[in-house]
């Protein structure tokens, strides 16, 4: 069968890496639809080696749709995702608008693919990248050894937040290497040689929706509402590939051999864990540009009889968003979804 796919949010830095991704993965599409807002419609993009126009989602005609990825900020979500799925596309979305929602699954492919099936509104939605790529390392775990509680403290790139952070990074390193000011626009300090420990809004606990999305997210996707997440989130000068020291406790006592034995049998995961310069996971060395969810530095608390700690490094905006958006639509497929051309 050949689908009609759109990608909502097609110029963004996810949206073009779920072309990409689309391309690379040769998903079965009869067509593949670029939208965006009309700021860019007439423009072009790249799906393998063809070049498509983007089109004005306002604009746009659903019927023909057979899946929707959405990547274009949650506003837009909120407006046009329950059109297309009105339409009949299957909708994943990649904004947290949908997240939390009863009746809209939250699906890590590797990690309770079975989720898709409960659709009812025609929509599911894509995790959050921090709690994505924690999800194939700790899921192994939670089944085995039972997790009690979760430190988490992430490092996360400016990707995240979309093409015109990376273009701020850029522009700040530059001005700042030749003794000029940082001028912050996108972020609300200077993010070149800085930290950022504020991602998204603040809550009326203290805690950013960046965190509380750890907490949200994890227990959602793990099915178990009794798993405590202490999380903090900050945004590092990294172009690409978030990062997250974690410390977990489980019920059963986990050794750091069990756990890198458990882990290099784990789908979507890859151990590198060697003592020596190197032998660990970076952003810029292992995770940018690739699909896996590195983990190293395992690590038996010193603190604790049955905690454990990791080092755990992915690429935002493949595994965190746009891949297992894809990954999703892999299982759709597997599920047989009908394509509507197929009832003509
Ligand atoms: P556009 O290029 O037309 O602004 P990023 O997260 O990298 O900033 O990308 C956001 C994506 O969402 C872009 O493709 C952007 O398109 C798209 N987008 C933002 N606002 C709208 C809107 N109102 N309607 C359609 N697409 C939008």
């Amino acid at each position: 069968q050949q689908y009609k796919v759109a990608v909502v949010g097609a110029t963004g830095a996810v949206g073009e890496t779920m072309l990409a991704i689309l391309a690379e993965r040769r998903f079965p599409v009869r067509e593949v639809v670029a939208l965006a807002s009309e700021r860019s419609a007439g423009s072009t993009v790249e799906f393998g080696d063809d070049e498509l126009v983007v089109q004005d989602l306002a604009s746009y005609d659903p019927a023909d749709i057979d899946i929707a990825l959405f990547s274009a900020g949650g506003a837009v979500s909120r407006d046009y995702a329950p059109k297309f799925a009105a339409a009949g596309a299957v909708v994943i979305d990649n904004s947290s608008t949908f997240r939390y929602d009863d009746d809209v699954p939250l699906v890590v492919s590797e990690v309770n693919p079975e989720a898709i099936r409960q659709r009812p509104r025609g929509i599911i939605a894509n995790p959050n990248c921090s709690t994505m790529q924690l999800m194939p390392v700790l899921a192994p775990i939670h089944r085995e050894y039972g997790i009690e509680r979760i430190n988490v403290a992430t490092y996360q790139s400016v990707s995240g937040a979309g093409r015109s952070a990376l273009e701020e990074l850029g522009r700040q390193t530059a001005a700042l290497l030749s003794f000029q000011q940082a001028d912050p626009q996108r972020f609300p300090v200077q993010i070149a040689f800085n930290l950022i420990p504020h991602i998204d809004e603040f809550q009326p606990n203290g805690y950013t929706k960046e965190e509380m999305k750890l907490v949200w997210e994890t227990r959602k996707i793990l099915g178990d509402d009794r798993i405590q997440v202490n999380p903090t989130a900050v945004r590092v000068p990294v172009f690409y590939g978030h990062s997250e020291a974690v410390n977990i406790e489980t019920r059963k006592k986990l050794s750091a051999d069990e756990a890198r034995a458990l882990l290099r049998k784990a789908p979507g995961v890859e151990v590198v864990d060697e003592c020596k310069p190197g032998g660990y996971p970076t952003p810029v060395t292992h995770a940018s540009g690739k699909d896996p969810v590195f983990v190293g530095r395992i690590r038996e608390d010193l603190s604790h009889p049955r905690g454990l700690n990791l080092w755990v490094v992915a690429d935002n905006i493949r595994k965190g968003a746009a891949l297992n958006a894809v990954q999703i639509a892999e299982l759709l497929l597997a599920e047989g979804l009908p394509a509507k051309a197929a009832h003509r």
